[in-house]
């Protein structure tokens, strides 16, 4: 079985600061990494930051500074949230590195060489905001301006000598590759617009621009520069050093396992990149993820919008494993959703404070006053102790199961629902009036230590930092848990010491005006 993992997020466009839509990406990439991780997988994990185009030349034009100079500063602003987003990340890549440059080269070499390529004109409508072109019935007028009607952004008429790829000869492929792998494009959903996409017909593609220099130059033609898509997709494979296919990075992690992404950039993924890898002979990835939109109000939240929410002011009040929680848990992954300031308070109340926090504290005071502080026996486990602890063995191959399918609201429903049950067996089997029965009373300690100890690893992926805290209740560090000993019941020594852990969650006082 293959033991590697490789997860992306999308490079982001340094034309201006992360907002909360950027941190949903991330933050849910560094779940399933996370995760992957306590599975037992080798994980690589890619960010970064997508540096060329007219997009990026403009913006920095308009701060009246150079465009290298512009992006090394904003891009050190991602670079710095995906330390606040306390992400796992293995690796960076920014677009204007040297090892990028020479590798979208590279391919430019193969597709030329394969006859991929051919120099014609361009004359159409473009979109700097998204970088795309879009074709006549994909835009419409709106205040006298041209938009394209999926992003709502202005288009503007270019004409232009440009290289041109062979998307036209890819259709057919591309529509077997679809069907013979069912998961490539997930969630289902998103899929059948793609297929629909490549059904109505697919137009040969421009990959270079002549009027503007910021990009990378198209090799043997240096007034063109390659298009910034094109530049931008071969980031995957860059960061893995290709054309080196012996590279011990390219080797262990190609090809990814997931691109996670947001579906404004399914066409991008879904259709253009497989083409450009199919043909320059290079494998494909195994799947896609289209995820939904953070909004704001019923919009999809963004810069050009100008609706846009700072994760780090949520994370300076609420602090930043709240936030994590809320958006793993909350937003239905792959639909919209929004950030409710309300809600995410209910989660911090009830799911961290009350049902998960509240447990691990009234478990291990009980475990000081009656256990003198040690793993009590479990000699005298009985059916509902069993029953209870069993549920997560059971369980185990479907959780695994669902994360490979990116169902994380599987995931998360079982932890609420494992912390329910947790806190209701507690409570029901009253150890408390067991102290007559002291085998008894410590099979119930025994066991609700246990089901701590399996949540709390479940949780890791989703709060690390608050884990970390979490973990030390048991003397274990994050590098040390496994998700597969979710399954054991017997897996704490009886007689190992236990520790009491400060409060891991304040209760917010809700102001219900
Ligand atoms: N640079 C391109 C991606 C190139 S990948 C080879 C790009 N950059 S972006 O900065 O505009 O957006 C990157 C990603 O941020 C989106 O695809 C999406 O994953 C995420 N999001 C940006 N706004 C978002 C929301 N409002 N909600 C959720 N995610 C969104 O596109």
């Amino acid at each position: 079985m293959n033991k590697n993992y490789y997860i992306t997020t999308p490079i982001y466009y340094p034309s201006a600061k992360p907002h909360m839509g950027h941190a949903y990406t991330s933050i849910v990439a560094d779940f399933f990494a996370r995760f992957k991780r306590i599975d037992g997988f080798n994980v690589h994990f890619l960010t970064g930051t997508d540096e060329h185009g007219l997009k990026i030349q403009r913006a920095a034009e308009k701060n009246n500074t150079d465009p290298l100079l512009f992006c090394n500063e904003i891009s050190e602003t991602f670079r710095n949230l995906s330390k606040t987003l306390n992400l796992s990340n293995t690796d960076f890549i920014r677009t204007t590195e040297d090892r990028h440059k020479k590798t979208v080269q590279h391919i430019w070499s193969q597709l030329e060489k394969n006859g991929n390529i051919y120099l014609s004109k361009y004359s159409g409508w473009y979109s700097v905001s998204d970088e795309a072109f879009y074709s006549e019935d994909e835009i419409t007028d709106k205040e006298g301006n041209k938009i394209a009607i999926t992003s709502g952004s202005v288009v503007e008429w270019i004409e232009e000598e440009s290289y041109f790829f062979k998307l036209s000869n890819w259709e057919e492929k591309l529509l077997d590759y679809y069907d013979k792998n069912s998961d490539f494009i997930s969630p289902k959903s998103k899929k059948n617009e793609v297929v629909n996409f490549v059904k109505s017909g697919l137009k040969d593609l421009s990959i270079s621009r002549m009027a503007f220099s910021w990009g990378i130059k198209v090799p043997n033609n240096t007034k063109h520069v390659i298009y910034v898509w094109l530049d931008a997709l071969t980031n995957y494979i860059s960061a893995l050093n290709y054309p080196d296919t012996n590279d011990e990075l390219y080797k262990k992690y190609w090809p990814a396992s997931v691109h996670l992404i947001g579906k404004d950039i399914l066409r991008f993924h879904a259709v253009y990149w497989p083409a450009f890898l199919m043909a320059a002979n290079i494998p494909l990835p195994e799947k896609i993820f289209g995820h939904g939109w953070i909004l704001s109000g019923d919009e999809k939240m963004s810069k050009s919008k100008g609706n846009i929410l700072d994760p780090l002011d949520i994370i300076k009040i609420y602090g930043l494993d709240p936030l994590r929680y809320y958006l793993i848990k909350e937003v239905s992954f792959g639909n919209d959703g929004n950030i409710s300031i309300d809600k995410l308070e209910d989660c911090i109340n009830s799911d961290l404070a009350n049902n998960y926090g509240n447990l691990c504290q009234r478990v291990t005071a009980f475990a000081e006053k009656n256990c003198s502080m040690k793993i009590p026996s479990n000699k005298k486990l009985n059916n509902e102790d069993l029953k209870i602890l069993n549920k997560f063995t059971e369980n185990l191959p479907k959780l695994r199961n669902e994360i490979d399918k990116q169902n994380i609201n599987f995931y998360m429903d079982f932890i609420v629902n494992a912390l329910f049950e947790a806190n209701k067996y507690f409570n029901d089997q009253e150890p408390w009036k067991k102290k007559n029965d002291k085998m008894r009373l410590e099979a119930i300690v025994y066991t609700a230590l246990e089901i701590i100890r399996k949540i709390t690893i479940m949780l890791y992926p989703v709060i690390p930092d608050s884990i970390e805290k979490a973990l030390k209740i048991f003397n274990l560090k994050p590098a040390d848990i496994v998700f597969e000993t979710i399954a054991a019941h017997n897996y704490l020594k009886t007689g190992d010491d236990i520790n009491k852990i400060s409060i891991l969650f304040k209760k917010i006082e809700k102001n219900n005006d």
